[in-house]
């Protein structure tokens, strides 16, 4: 078996987990991929399936060898099942299997966990494809077209990930696990995806930047703790989905930031100075920071809610089981099998926010969803950073945990951005204050008309600093002609 090198493009499922010989996984996926691309044309990118696009594809797992681009019609994607080379002798590094060597087959005692897992990663990969199918129409740019479409075919390859491994070791229900994550619709009444946050709505680009800082972020971290498990298969498919990942919140991270420089800029061009005089901002075609703030309100709370209830006897389960580790594992100083220690856990105890220290086990969620505030805050630090270049006095600034939660401690209550708790007719009449109201979201889709042209920009966004793969500021990034 081939581990490191190149990925065998001969057969219809590009991969370096040596399909060739195993013809019944092989088999399987083969009967699975008309499925996929059925729904790849049905809920992929809408109006552009034709175009070339100019796109990264992996053609090896080495890092420094693993992006090759070219221009490519995304029906015909190299989709592959792609797994970052084995670690020689790789043993479990928490909870009660402890050192033991990692599976190579599924733990009979935990089959059942570790396919919910898989399956609950599996189901967000197509999600954020349906909920970004209609971005096209509106792309700011050609740069910012192909990002998306970048964005949008290697989901689909995370969803192929995780088919893979339900199709190569779960068997019969494997298969029906595989069917039925192509079968359930973002948004849909009656077949929803699983979690609340890919349920959600894409409509315009300031979206699509956020959701992919704020919730592919999410992705990265529950990743992060997938790459720790003990079955190893699900550790080096998760590792390689990650060197993918980090694009595409480079695309959240640039796409907000160049947000905040048009608006800087336009505002010193034209001697605004009040960040908060909106209808001042707004004439001058460009998004104000006060809603900006609102926007990252609201797609860091629905984040938020993916790390599940702060006190949690699944993650417990799975970290003690071996199957889902911390963020960092292997640099975190202690004994990696949490039968002791505690965890502080923000609580909300006789309608007060508290402190409460809980079995480190039972804060797992609160524990990799702080680390994941503390990844976040690096990149909202870049963008003040930019507001402060213009002198602006504004400061952008993550909303307490508290904030707008349907999920844990504080989905019993409302509470302001830095965390005041509100009583429920407070927070109605003051909810526009928080968040996007009808009449922001209106003027942001207002401002979403196309740019296609080589080289050009919507007045809402700053050029990016330098363009991908190198190209010059002018290159034609989709044949959209
Ligand atoms: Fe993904
Ligand atoms: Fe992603």
């Amino acid at each position: 078996m081939n581990d490191i090198g190149n990925v065998d493009y001969q057969g219809l499922i590009p991969n370096n987990v040596d399909l060739a010989r195993d013809t019944r996984v092989k088999h399987a996926l083969e009967r699975w991929h008309p499925g996929y691309l059925n729904w790849w044309s049905d809920m992929g990118p809408e109006g552009f399936q034709e175009k070339l696009v100019y796109l990264r594809t992996a053609v090896s797992v080495d890092p420094k060898g693993w992006a090759k681009f070219d221009y490519v019609r995304m029906p015909e994607y190299k989709w592959g099942i792609l797994l970052a080379p084995a670690v020689p002798d790789r043993k479990i590094g928490f909870g009660a299997h402890k050192g033991e060597p990692a599976w190579q087959e599924v733990p009979g005692e935990y089959r059942a966990m570790l396919r919910r897992l898989i399956v609950i990663q599996g189901d967000t990969e197509p999600a954020s494809v349906e909920q970004q199918r209609a971005l096209g129409k509106t792309a700011p740019s050609l740069y910012d077209m192909r990002n998306l479409f970048q964005v949008n075919v290697e989901e689909g390859r995370h969803l192929w990930a995780m088919v893979y491994l339900l199709q190569k070791y779960f068997g019969a229900d494997g298969r029906e696990e595989a069917e039925e994550l192509l079968a359930r619709r973002s948004g849909d009444p009656d077949t929803p995806r699983m979690l609340g946050a890919f349920n959600e709505k894409t409509p315009d680009w300031l979206s699509f930047f956020m959701f992919t800082y704020f919730t592919d972020r999410d992705g990265k971290m529950q990743l992060e703790a997938l790459a720790r498990s003990g079955f190893d298969p699900l550790s080096r498919t998760c590792r390689f989905m990650l060197t993918e990942e980090a694009h595409h919140m480079f695309v959240g991270e640039t796409g907000v930031g160049r947000i905040v420089e048009r608006t800087c800029q336009a505002m010193q061009e034209a001697g605004v100075e009040d960040p908060h005089d909106i209808a001042r901002v707004r004439k001058l075609g460009v998004i104000d920071l006060p809603t900006l703030q609102k926007k990252a309100n609201l797609h860091f709370s629905l984040t938020l809610d993916l790390f599940g209830s702060e006190i949690s006897t699944n993650a417990a389960n799975a970290f003690h089981a071996g199957l889902k580790g911390r963020f960092r594992e292997e640099r975190i100083d202690d004994d990696h099998v949490l039968e002791r220690g505690t965890y502080p856990v923000l609580r909300l105890k006789d309608g007060n926010i508290v402190n409460e220290d809980v079995p480190a086990l039972s804060g797992l969620n609160m524990r990799l969803r702080d680390d994941y505030v503390t990844d976040c805050n690096v990149g909202v630090a870049r963008w003040n950073a930019v507001i402060d270049k213009y002198g602006v006095k504004f400061k952008i600034k993550l909303p307490h945990v508290a904030f707008h939660r349907h999920i844990g401690e504080f989905a019993a209550v409302h509470a302001e951005a830095d965390g005041t708790i509100l009583a429920e007719a407070e927070w109605e009449k003051r909810r526009d204050e928080f968040l996007p109201s009808a009449g922001d979201r209106a003027f942001i889709e207002g401002l979403m008309q196309p740019q296609y042209e080589p080289g050009k920009f919507a007045g809402w966004i700053a050029p990016p600093k330098v363009g991908i793969d190198n190209k010059p500021g002018d290159f034609e990034y989709v044949k959209v002609a």
